[in-house]
């Protein structure tokens, strides 16, 4: 497992990551295969939100239930969480009271004092950065939190936190996967006038987050689209499985670890989130790590999933 110093950190992080969003209904003993299964494959690093699971902190508490960590088993995991989503409305919500207390219940139900990094999940239209900055800065003094990041933020929206927020924004988790990449896709294929891909979406994003040390985190690395099934294996994409596929057998490993590969392949050195709740698949993702893609292998599975490259 290909490791690194998490920039604005001293954290050492894997660059692939167990996201624990579908554990809701596993039993302990599932669970504890999964994260076990991860960690035997270098994945010390856990991706929880407040909202995920059935009930506020469900997935969460499911966790913690299950592994039970002494306080030395939990030094030994970079444990991850997101604030800033109210699931009954839903809307957004930045303000001191809503992050302050979505910790709280966050180390309430994962049961420890402190989380290594707290991500704001989705952008609050109504943000007041200043009280961001006043959260944040009890949060750390309280030794509840060790760094802070965003998640699915723009240059823009960066820019105005960065101007008030005092710790260094150290992730922005973004959904990427090879069927979904218009993060990248775009500046392929620039300025090009009725291509679609051309149209800019996100005002240049992983070129802002390589800028400024912000660690790219991509969610959903398997599905083709918002939710809507993996792109592996599926008939929707037969020229893009081939091509997996061909790779597969060159390199000897499973189809996920090319689909991990084609994230990790690209240098601004992001971190992979999987969902996966299959054991299994988590170790033959893992695989995915430090394969490295020559640039034609790269660029020909971007092609294959349906991208224009001019
Ligand atoms: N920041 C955000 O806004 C945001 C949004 C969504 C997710 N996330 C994070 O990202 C993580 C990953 O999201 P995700 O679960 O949507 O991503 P994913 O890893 O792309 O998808 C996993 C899902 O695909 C299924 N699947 C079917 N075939 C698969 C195969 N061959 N390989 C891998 N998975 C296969 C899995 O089923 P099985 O479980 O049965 O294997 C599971 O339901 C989440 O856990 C969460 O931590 C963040």
């Amino acid at each position: 497992m290909k490791t690194f110093t998490l920039p604005g950190t001293d954290m050492t992080v894997p660059n692939v990551v167990l996201g624990l969003m579908r554990i809701q209904e596993m039993s302990d003993d599932a669970v504890r295969t999964l994260v076990h299964t991860a960690r035997e494959a270098g994945i010390t690093f856990l991706d929880h939100a407040d909202v995920y699971g059935s009930d506020s902190h469900g997935c969460e508490r499911r966790f913690a239930q299950a592994m039970k960590l002494s306080a030395s088993e939990r030094e030994r995991y970079v444990i991850q969480t997101k604030a800033g989503i109210v699931k009954d409305g839903p809307y957004f919500d930045f303000s001191y009271e809503h992050i302050v207390e979505s910790v709280n219940g966050s180390l309430e139900a994962l049961d420890t004092d402190y989380l290594d990094i707290l991500l704001l999940h989705r952008p609050d239209a109504l943000v007041e950065p200043e009280e961001v900055a006043r959260a944040f800065d009890d949060l750390s003094a309280a030794g509840k939190v060790r760094a802070f990041g965003v998640s699915n933020q723009t240059p823009r929206q960066l820019d105005l936190l960065r101007k008030y927020v005092t710790q260094p924004i150290v992730a922005n988790q973004l959904q990427l996967s090879i069927t979904h990449a218009p993060m990248i896709a775009q500046g392929v294929a620039a300025n090009m006038q009725g291509l679609d891909q051309s149209v800019v979406r996100d005002d240049g994003i992983v070129d802002y987050c390589r800028l400024h040390d912000i660690t790219v985190q991509a969610w959903s690395p398997f599905q083709a689209g918002f939710f809507d099934g993996p792109f592996l294996g599926s008939p929707r994409h037969p020229e893009l499985n081939a091509v997996i596929d061909r790779l597969s057998d060159k390199y000897g490993v499973p189809a996920e670890a090319i689909a991990v590969a084609w994230i990790t392949r690209h240098p601004a050195r992001m971190q992979v989130v999987l969902g996966t709740t299959t054991p299994e698949r988590v170790a033959a993702a893992a695989l995915g790590s430090d394969l490295p893609l020559t640039r034609p292998e790269w660029y020909e599975l971007f092609r294959a999933a349906g991208y224009t490259v001019p």
